[in-house]
């Protein structure tokens, strides 16, 4: 019998790519997707630890799903899973507080979810599934749980994620996923392969390679011994019918000479990086435990210029970092004048527990931090509207997705993401096309297509036969 299954996912890009996984995974036991906890017989929130409010966004969540549950546990009832990085950092508190909660699972554990459900199931009909004493799951194995989740069945859209890499070694003094993810591990060579080929053979023209440190890859190759992300993208790129690939979220200390020659030669690596640097401070990067100085990571900038100088880059900032003094806030602008950033992602500094920076003193002003970060923020805007209107006129590729919101419209991204309206014909989705970048709209840029529609003249010379 069909059930019906909601995940609400929060957070990052990999655990989007997690929630799919997990609904493949379900597909078999017969779960098919839901648009609305509603008529879902089984709710799965995919939470999301990096900072502020995360677990009472899932409290709250949970309280709006209490009479949705009450209200079906009349008949085959509603079940509840917490899952991802709140519930590895909180698994046995959300028991205790949200007696709703029939299981917790760890990002580690989820392909163990079919026999999860099980037990859940069985507790529940024997009655003795009481408040607190669902399944919880926030070991971290250690199998590889990538040997154990099945293909994806989910046809995938012209763009599809592809982990290859998670969990953190480097231990930044401000960040919970060493502690929510693990340790780092890269999927070998050839399962990411064949995951590749699989999306590709099912449509998808564009893979990001997604990894919490994925220029950290470092996976058993083939022929015995390891390859990096460089070498990994060189035989990705082999690949007929993939036209792009892209790869987040990487660390200034990881880049190596064959990722930065991988962009030099491969068309298919988009030249845009999100290559976060958090500080143009060199204090508060020794203090976040980054490992790298500023001026590392300008080298590492000016290395990827070298190899492709149409290159663009992307970054996150922290401001408020427990310390940072004006000084040092000040040199966080001047970096990003100096670098200038085709777009950027920036937040206030928050203490995570149980990270080291949490316990630094002294923290800063909650009013200071917020008076950083607009001054950040509106840098980084006028930097990208900037970046924006200076690919206004110009010709770029880009890969068209869905159609539009109008008729006749079709909408893709630039190799650097911006988003392109056009008009095109339908037949052009899933293509990469010639598009001249026209003027910035609010929400995406309005191109022309650059090269002529395959049809149109001859359809024009019959008309006048
Ligand atoms: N406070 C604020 N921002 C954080 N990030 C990670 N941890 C914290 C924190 N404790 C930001 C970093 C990282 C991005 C994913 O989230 O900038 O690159
Ligand atoms: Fe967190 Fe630092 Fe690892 Fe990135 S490199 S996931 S910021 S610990």
């Amino acid at each position: 019998m069909s059930k019906r299954l909601f995940i609400k996912t929060y957070g990052c890009q990999m655990n989007v790519y997690d929630s799919g996984r997990m609904a493949d995974l379900l597909a078999p036991l017969g779960y098919r997707l839901a648009d609305g906890p509603e008529e879902a017989d089984m709710v799965i929130l995919n939470t999301c630890h990096i900072r502020e409010k995360a677990a009472e966004k899932v409290y709250s969540e949970l309280g709006r799903l209490r009479p949705l549950k009450a209200a079906r546990d009349a008949g085959d009832g509603m079940m509840i899973a917490v899952a991802g990085c709140v519930a590895q950092a909180e698994g046995a508190e959300i028991m205790r507080r949200a007696p709703i909660v029939d299981m917790v699972f760890g990002p580690q554990s989820y392909h163990r979810l079919p026999e999860m459900i099980a037990q859940a199931t069985r507790q529940r009909a024997a009655g003795t599934a009481a408040p607190g004493r669902g399944v919880l799951d926030t070991d971290f194995p250690a199998e590889a749980k990538f040997d154990f989740l099945p293909e994806a069945s989910a046809a995938p859209g012209v763009t599809a994620f592809l982990s290859i890499q998670e969990g953190c070694d480097k231990f930044c003094t401000f960040c919970v996923v060493p502690y929510t993810r693990g340790a780092e591990y890269s999927r070998p060579v050839d399962a990411v392969h064949a995951e590749a080929r699989r999306l590709v053979a099912m449509g998808a023209r564009e893979l990001t390679l997604l990894g919490q440190n994925v220029n950290a890859y470092h996976g058993a190759a083939p022929g015995g011994g390891e390859w990096g992300l460089g070498r990994l993208a060189r035989a990705l790129a082999e690949l007929p019918g993939l036209e792009r690939l892209r790869y987040t979220t990487s660390h200034p200390g990881d880049v190596d000479d064959a990722l930065v020659e991988a962009h030099r030669d491969l068309p298919q690596l988009m030249p845009f990086l999100h290559l976060p640097v958090q500080s143009g401070a060199d204090r508060v990067l020794a203090a976040m435990n980054r490992r790298h100085s500023v001026d590392d990571y300008r080298r590492v900038i000016d290395r990827f210029r070298a190899a492709r100088p149409d290159m663009a880059f992307s970054s996150d900032f922290i401001v408020g970092f427990p310390g940072e003094t004006d000084a040092e806030f000040a040199a966080t602008l001047a970096l990003v004048r100096e670098i200038g950033f085709a777009q950027a992602f920036s937040f206030k500094y928050s203490q995570r527990p149980g990270t080291p920076a949490a316990a630094s003193e002294p923290q800063v002003p909650e009013a200071v931090k917020a008076a950083r970060l607009e001054a950040l923020q509106s840098l980084l805007a006028t930097q990208q509207a900037a970046f924006n209107q200076d690919c206004v006129g110009r010709v770029l590729p880009v890969l068209f997705e869905r159609e539009g919101r109008y008729p006749g419209q079709l909408v893709g991204r630039s190799p650097y993401l911006q988003g392109v309206h056009a008009t095109a014909p339908a037949t052009m989705r899933g293509t990469v096309r010639k598009v001249r970048l026209v003027a910035c709209r609010r929400n995406s840029i309005l191109g022309e297509l650059a090269e002529p529609v395959a049809g149109v003249g001859a359809v024009a010379e019959k008309a006048s036969a």
